[in-house]
């Protein structure tokens, strides 16, 4: 059976993960959250109470960690669900760092594209379109002003019922796009032949609908 795989990445919460959702459930593909297993070696790091800044500490735990997601979109490490701990501040904080040693990065990316293989697939990350899958069907680079990035996902922390500053939020934004887009290892960048989208102004709703109908677009140029 023919398989398609769309890649979506872009800078820290410009809404991949939930557009990326909804469009694998429109299409009935399988959804891969790739920045959840980034913050899973995090939070396993800090539990181990290793420094996310040394590569060889986390050299040191790539062979003690299993990851698997399941259809529902959680992610297990070591069978534990850790998919709302990985979300957490202290993870947050610090994932930009774990995930920039090449040792995680290769394991990582092996993993994902083991986890693809053979399926319809919508990833999001940083690095999908240049890295993980080069030669998906629809790649999308998606960009929002930091102004209105800072503000989605402090509304969506209040929604959770946890204390949130905006301002904080946008500093941490902004640190975060700046570790990712110049780290020597697939740092953050729009791949070349990836669609330019900015959802600034967009529900994600329109979000979902605009992937949806660029991917129609290019499953068609295929047939
Ligand atoms: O949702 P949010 O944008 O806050 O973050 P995420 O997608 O869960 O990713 C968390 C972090 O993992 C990012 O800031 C990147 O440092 C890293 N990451 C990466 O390096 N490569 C990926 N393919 C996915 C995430």
């Amino acid at each position: 059976m023919k398989t398609y795989s769309i890649a979506i990445d872009g800078p820290a919460a410009s809404g991949k993960s939930t557009a990326a959702k909804g469009v694998a459930k429109a299409l009935d593909f399988l959804y891969l959250d790739t920045g959840a297993m980034y913050r899973a070696i995090t939070l396993y790091m800090i539990e181990k109470g290793l420094d996310t800044r040394s590569e060889e500490d986390a050299k040191s735990i790539l062979d003690k960690v299993t990851m698997r997601e399941d259809k529902n979109g959680h992610i297990f490490l070591n069978e534990r669900d850790v998919t709302e701990r990985v979300r957490e501040e202290d993870v947050t904080k610090l994932v930009s760092y774990a995930c920039a040693h090449k040792a995680v990065r290769e394991r990582l990316v092996a993993l994902q594209r083991e986890m693809a293989k053979g399926e319809s697939v919508v990833m999001d990350g940083r690095d999908i379109g240049t890295v993980v899958l080069p030669d998906a069907t629809l790649k999308v680079y998606q960009v929002a002003s930091v102004e209105s990035r800072a503000k989605r996902r402090y509304l969506e922390e209040l929604s959770k019922g946890k204390e949130a500053s905006l301002d904080e939020i946008q500093k941490d934004i902004e640190r975060r796009d700046y570790i990712d887009s110049h780290r020597e290892h697939s740092p953050l960048r729009k791949a070349e032949d990836a669609i330019l989208l900015d959802t600034s102004d967009l529900t994600i709703q329109e979000e979902i609908d605009a992937i949806l109908s660029l991917f129609h677009e290019k499953a068609g140029e295929l047939k």
